[in-house]
């Protein structure tokens, strides 16, 4: 298992490209499942999520081409395997994507449960509720979720709880049903919107996109001639190298990147003191060398603050000026990131679901280990402040969802290398 190792002390400054959105890229490659003519993605994040996603449709039988800039064709006109397979759904919980598009254009899905997971035990009752809804036939057994369906019928729908996944995979098989599906209180997250545009432009009739209700009119057939689409720039890897600028007193330029879906972020980058300028498609950072000023903050669903960017943050609070009162509302156990911040010397309190961070001066190396992937973003993010050397171990977290994060971090002069076990 690969090992990092950071050398505290480097103030970041310089330039970046931001990747494309892991959490867009992974549904939109599991919507590719429902385009009749073979259809390129590109923008894709080298990631390893990207890899099993790959994996898994492949062993469906979907033929797949990738190019040297990870522009993705995929052709599922024909495929021999309606299973998602135990072994590639435990690395990764996102695989439940593929049940909705697979039941909608097949009418046949069998995917393993995904079980608990470290940040929590995120179920899938919104997902398989709504699919029952639309007529599917579903079944537990053996650990799998056996779904059948002549053609599902539109429908109305009320999820009881605002869920990203959820409301994508039932996008997904709205989109061939009979009739119109109404999803009220649907996720608003920008990765959702970005599947939803893909969708329309395969030929499905998806309106309300951006907002809590989306209306879906079926289509008989999707992707009637090829098409191709490049994913959206990843906000939360955009608000990762943010936050690693800010806790070393730097000064960045993001660019290939979205201020206007990263609001909430932004607001309180700049309380805690950063100078932030914004164009289009680019975001600067500059917190003059100054130390960052301690924030509080509450996650929730998009628009507000991500949870995503949690673990990111309590980093930053641990060296700030004051304390930041940080509460989690999506994930019950997403704190893992907490007990290691401490071993480098990180004064937290921990209140069931909020974290009351005192900042002190200095951080100091030691050796730490990454449990998901935020809370190894937020290691790294501590240990380039740290005295000393931090060793972050089990790096393959944030293998799944960093796109050569040693390669950028070094480009913006951080000192960080991989070693192998
Ligand atoms: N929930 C249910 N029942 C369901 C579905 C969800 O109770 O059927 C609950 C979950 O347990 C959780 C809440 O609803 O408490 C929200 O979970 P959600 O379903 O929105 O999460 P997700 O779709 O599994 C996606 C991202 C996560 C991100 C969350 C929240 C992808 C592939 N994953 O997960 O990303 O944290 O939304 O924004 O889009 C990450 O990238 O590190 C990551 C974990």
């Amino acid at each position: 298992m690969d090992k990092l190792i950071i050398t505290g002390g480097a103030r970041l400054s310089g330039e970046l490209r931001i990747s494309g959105a892991k959490n867009a890229a992974l549904p939109i490659l599991a919507a590719t499942l429902l385009s009749h003519s073979p259809v390129t993605v590109g923008n894709v994040p080298h990631l390893h999520d990207i890899t099993t996603t790959l994996e898994l449709l492949g062993r469906m039988g979907v033929h797949l081409l990738v190019d040297e800039r990870m522009n993705i064709e995929i052709d599922s006109s024909k495929i021999s395997s309606f299973v998602a397979p135990y072994e590639l759904v435990k690395t990764m919980r996102a695989s439940i994507l593929v049940l909705g598009p697979l039941l909608a254009r097949f009418g046949e899905a069998h995917v393993s449960l995904p079980g608990g997971c470290a940040i929590g035990t995120r179920p899938v009752d919104i997902h398989l509720n709504g699919l029952i809804k639309m007529g599917a036939e579903i079944t537990l057994e053996n650990g799998f979720i056996h779904a059948k369906a002549k053609r599902l019928k539109g429908c109305r729908l009320v999820l009881e709880q605002v869920t990203v996944t959820g409301t994508e995979n039932l996008l997904m098989a709205a989109v061939l049903a009979e009739g119109t599906t109404i999803m009220e209180n649907a996720a608003k997250e920008p990765e959702v919107s970005d599947l939803a545009h893909f969708l329309n432009k395969m030929g499905a009739k998806i309106t309300g996109i951006g907002t809590d209700v989306l209306v879906i009119e079926g289509v008989e057939k999707l992707g009637e001639e090829s098409i191709h689409y490049n994913i959206m720039p990843d906000r939360i890897e955009t608000g990762t190298y943010l936050c690693a600028a800010a806790i070393t007193g730097g000064k960045v330029k993001l660019k290939n990147t979205r201020p206007d879906i990263l609001d909430a972020v932004l607001d309180k980058l700049i309380e805690a003191g950063a100078d932030i300028q914004t164009g289009e498609d680019w975001i600067s950072l500059d917190m003059h060398g100054k130390r960052p000023k301690a924030v509080s903050l509450r996650t929730a669903p998009y628009p507000a603050f991500p949870t995503d960017m949690q673990a990111q943050f309590i980093a930053m609070n641990t060296v700030a000026d004051g304390v930041g009162v940080v509460i989690e509302t999506i994930f019950e156990n997403r704190f893992m990131h907490v007990n290691e911040l401490q071993r480098m010397g990180a004064d937290i309190r921990l209140e069931s679901n909020t974290a009351i961070c005192t900042g002190t001066k200095k951080l100091t190396g030691a050796p730490v280990m990454a449990t998901d992937l935020r809370a190894s973003a937020s290691l790294v993010i501590a240990a380039l402040i740290a005295e000393g050397d931090t060793l972050v171990d089990r790096i393959y977290h944030i293998d799944r969802g960093y796109d050569h994060i040693e390669e950028k971090l070094t480009q913006l002069g951080a000192t960080i290398r991989r070693v192998p076990n």
